[in-house]
């Protein structure tokens, strides 16, 4: 196995170093895990805020392969990034000495997950400028949204952006898989800088999100992650987002929406709709059948789009008739027809 460097160490000492300047304790808190104090099977991970080594993959890999991921997508659509998801770890997993897990039972859980999000992303036709070529994957795992990701031709710029020793050591291994550069935080924390010109990879933990450019980023996955944190943190990071995002920008959402929310308790849907964000897309789905959870796109509103849609003051009293009329059943419009025709 290649000597790995001593990740947890140099991570740990970045924080201490960083910790009165950047850091305060609810930046660096994941809610769920500190407030339950959650507990795995031996062959699980176990304690988020240590990294143990490269065998960390293989038990976060296990954590996924007991939760079923139905979908409906088409096989001819769905099968190549199940094939792509897996040679890519298969070369991870090679490259770090690891067995690597049964290959069925990988492409059930891991690759169909990683597949699922790059459908959901790609869903449908979208004009020139909402094209992704900018992307966040804010809390990030293992770093698994990078695996097809970085094989898109489209993607210039993958940040990966996280707080959690474990997962934040894993990512940087896993950044490493590919050879496109990776722009490192922890190694040259004063030098940092995200060139808008050089396709490369970036990482940076959370507490430093005012390095990330403004109306920049094409797209933002946060996926199993807002549910999971305190309130304080998710508001500052939703405003983040409104900044960093560009006018019209995605932000992609995926997790179990207001049924599961251990981290926090106001209505995010609300929130959103009053901090400047459009919901754009929610399928219409049975949950556990058609799939396992919810996936939407918010999109950050673009003034170019919100004139589209003003309205005059005319406008308005003719859609408010409309609705009422609508409402009534057309009784409404009846009763008006009536009158005139006396008149
Ligand atoms: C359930 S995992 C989901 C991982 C990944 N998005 C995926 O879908 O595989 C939750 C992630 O949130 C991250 N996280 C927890 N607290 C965080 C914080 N304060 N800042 C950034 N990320 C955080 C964890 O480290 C972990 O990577």
């Amino acid at each position: 196995m290649p000597q790995q460097p001593n990740l947890q160490e140099a991570f740990v000492r970045l924080m201490t170093e960083e910790r009165d300047a950047y850091i305060k304790p609810w930046l660096v808190s994941w809610a769920y895990q500190d407030k339950k104090q959650v507990r795995y099977q031996e062959e699980l991970p176990q304690d988020f805020y240590q990294y143990e080594g490269v065998e960390d993959f293989a038990k976060w890999f296990n954590w996924q392969f007991d939760t079923p991921k139905p979908d409906f997508f088409d096989p001819a659509r769905i099968q190549p990034l199940l094939q792509q998801s897996l040679e890519f770890d298969q070369a991870l997993f090679q490259r770090l000495g690891l067995p690597f897990p049964e290959v069925e039972t990988y492409k059930h859980s891991i690759a169909r997950n990683n597949a699922q999000d790059f459908c959901f992303t790609h869903m449908y036709e979208l004009p020139e400028r909402c094209q992704v070529k900018k992307v966040l994957d804010f809390g990030a795992g293992y770093g698994r949204q990078f695996n097809l990701w970085s094989q898109h031709p489209d993607t210039d710029i993958f940040v990966g952006m996280d707080a959690i020793p474990k997962s934040y050591c894993l990512q940087q291994l896993y950044y490493e898989q590919t050879n496109r550069p990776v722009v490192e935080y922890v190694d040259d924390p004063k030098g940092f800088q995200i060139h808008p010109t050089q396709k490369a990879t970036y990482h940076l933990p959370t507490w430093r999100s005012d390095l990330l450019p403004d109306n920049f980023f094409d797209m933002i996955l946060c996926v199993h992650v807002l549910p999971e944190l305190n309130g304080k943190l998710v508001k500052h990071m939703l405003e983040v987002f409104h900044r960093i995002l560009k006018p019209g920008g995605a932000l992609y959402l995926r997790d179990n929406e207001e049924k599961w929310k251990p981290g926090f308790k106001f209505n995010l849907r609300n929130y959103l709709e009053k901090h400047g964000f459009s919901l754009e897309f929610r399928p219409y789905l049975i949950k556990g059948e058609d799939l396992a959870d919810f996936s939407r796109i918010w999109r950050k509103n673009d003034p170019q789009v919100a004139v589209g849609r003003l309205q005059t003051k005319e406008e308005k009293l003719r859609q408010l008739a409309f609705e009422l009329d609508a409402a009534s059943q057309g009784r409404l419009r009846r009763l008006y027809k009536k009158i005139v025709r006396k008149v």
